[in-house]
Parts: C-alpha cells; sequence; structure tokens
C-alpha cells in the first residue's frame, strides 16, 4: 500500500516562535493517523531542527525542507546541502516547487542534481510538477509534466524512485483559490502514475505517492483526495492555519 500524506509547506512564512506554536496546535489536535498515514511539515531552514525536536515523539510526523544545494559542499555562500538536512535529522525535501523554478531559475537538469543528492543523504524528495496556465489552456499539460518527470527523474533506478514522493501542483492553482477539479487532478495523477509504469515498472508505480497541490483547503481536501490516484496533497496556504491544516489531514481517512 502506498503512503497518504499531507505535507504542509509554509513557505518563507512564520518566526520562530509563530512556527513553534503552529506545530504545538497541530500537535495537540490530536490527530490519530491510520498506518500508512503521513503528516509532513516543511519549515524554513532555520527551524527545522526545533521541528523535528517537536515532533520526534509523534509516528507519522514528519520534517521537510523547502529546498537544497544541487552541490554537495564547498564554496556556495548562503546555500544548504543535502548532508546538512540529514545532519538535524530532515526526513523529505520539497524538490522543484514551481517558485524555486520561477524565481530561482531552477531547470529540470538541476532538479536531478538536487534529487540525486537528497536521496544519496536519505532523504526523501518531494519532486514538484505542474504545468503554468497557458499550458493548460493550451491542453499541452501532459507533454509538458511528463518532460519534467523525464528530464529530472528518470535517470533514477526503480529503487530509488520508490523513495520519491511527486507532487502535481498546477501553478495557476497555486495561492489563487483557483483548484484544479477532482477530475482535472484525477486525469494528471494517472498520467503521471501511468508515465512512472512505463518507464519503473508497475510495482514502482503502485508504490509512489502523488499529492495534489493548488489551494487546497479543508472545503475541498475531501473531494480531491477521494479520487483513486490522488494520495494526499501538498498545502500552502492553509498549511499555515492549525484548524484548517488538521481539518485537511482529517480528510485522509
Ligand atoms: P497553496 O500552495 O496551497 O497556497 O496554493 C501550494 C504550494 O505551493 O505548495
Amino acid at each position: 500500500m502506498r503512503k497518504k500524506i499531507v505535507a504542509g509547506n509554509w513557505k518563507m512564512n512564520l518566526t520562530l516562535a509563530q512556527g513553534e506554536q503552529l506545530i504545538n496546535d497541530i500537535l495537540q489536535a490530536g490527530l490519530k493517523l491510520e498506518e500508512g498515514q503521513e503528516v509532513v511539515i516543511a519549515t524554513p531552514f532555520p527551524y527545522l531542527a526545533k521541528a523535528k525536536s517537536l515532533l520526534k515523539n509523534y509516528p507519522g510526523f514528519y520534517v521537510a525542507a523547502q529546498n537544497c544545494s544541487s552541490e554537495k559542499s564547498g564554496a556556495y555562500t548562503g546555500e544548504v546541502s543535502a548532508e546538512m538536512l540529514q545532519s538535524v535529522g530532515v526526513d523529505y525535501v520539497i524538490i522543484g516547487h514551481s517558485e524555486r523554478r520561477e524565481y530561482f531559475q531552477e531547470s529540470n537538469a538541476v532538479l536531478a542534481k538536487k534529487v540525486d543528492l537528497a536521496l544519496a543523504n536519505g532523504i526523501k524528495p518531494i519532486f514538484c510538477c505542474g504545468e503554468p496556465l497557458e499550458i493548460r489552456q493550451a491542453e499541452t499539460q501532459n507533454d509538458y509534466v511528463a518532460t519534467q518527470l523525464e528530464e529530472s527523474l528518470y535517470h533514477l533506478t526503480a529503487e530509488q524512485l520508490k523513495d520519491v514522493v511527486i507532487a502535481y501542483e498546477p501553478i495557476w492553482a497555486i495561492g489563487t483559490g483557483l483548484t484544479a477539479s477532482a477530475a482535472q487532478a484525477q486525469d494528471m495523477h494517472a498520467f503521471i502514475r501511468s508515465r512512472i509504469a512505463n518507464k519503473f515498472g508497475r510495482e514502482a508505480a503502485l508504490h509512489v505517492s502523488v499529492l495534489y497541490g493548488g489551494s487546497a483547503k479543508p472545503g475541498n481536501a475531501a473531494e480531491l483526495f477521494s479520487n483513486p490516484d490522488v494520495d494526499g496533497g501538498l498545502i500552502g496556504g492553509a498549511s499555515l492555519v492549525a484548524a484548517d491544516f488538521t481539518a485537511i489531514v482529517q480528510k485522509l481517512a
């Protein structure tokens, strides 16, 4: 059975004190995670060690970074390596978020290097893919996402691919209040799984979790998660409010 995951992406929000409060509020909600369900919290770099220590006695709760360097170590001022993340106990790392691709010019080739370094350090990549509005309007989103997968993931082995989580995030739905319809999400998730099956085999495809991201909220999460190929969500805005985030986690059931 593949994992069902709700991951909160805080982006560049909250102070340390606010972040601690948010994690404590989430933990106090008393979520009962079922077998195979996970909650992942992606904090800014400076809070990762603290987040890890707050979550350490809570099975099913994991910490993610929002990025890592494409280089191993050395003279890269301001960068944070996958090895550093591993050394503070980080479990997952978001790689290739559309904001990184757009504002920091991260190419599919650079993202492939990040994926490799994360895996080499025992950190599971949450690999983001998804098309901009003009591609959706031209109805070429499948080709667009297929290229993202090919250029950043297809060099992996099937064994490595099993440690990758894929997040489909249509860019036109991120932070806009527009959500992909349940049918649009299911269509793309099924397409992604078929591409994975094609390249890595059926077993790997059935194993890989594919999350939906883009204006997911308590009010639409149940419908999105009810699709057979939607294995949870990557949540931005709603992950900053404990009640909203925990309500979304409950929709995994
Ligand atoms: P959103 O962000 O939920 O605020 O749309 C999702 C994301 O960017 O991961």
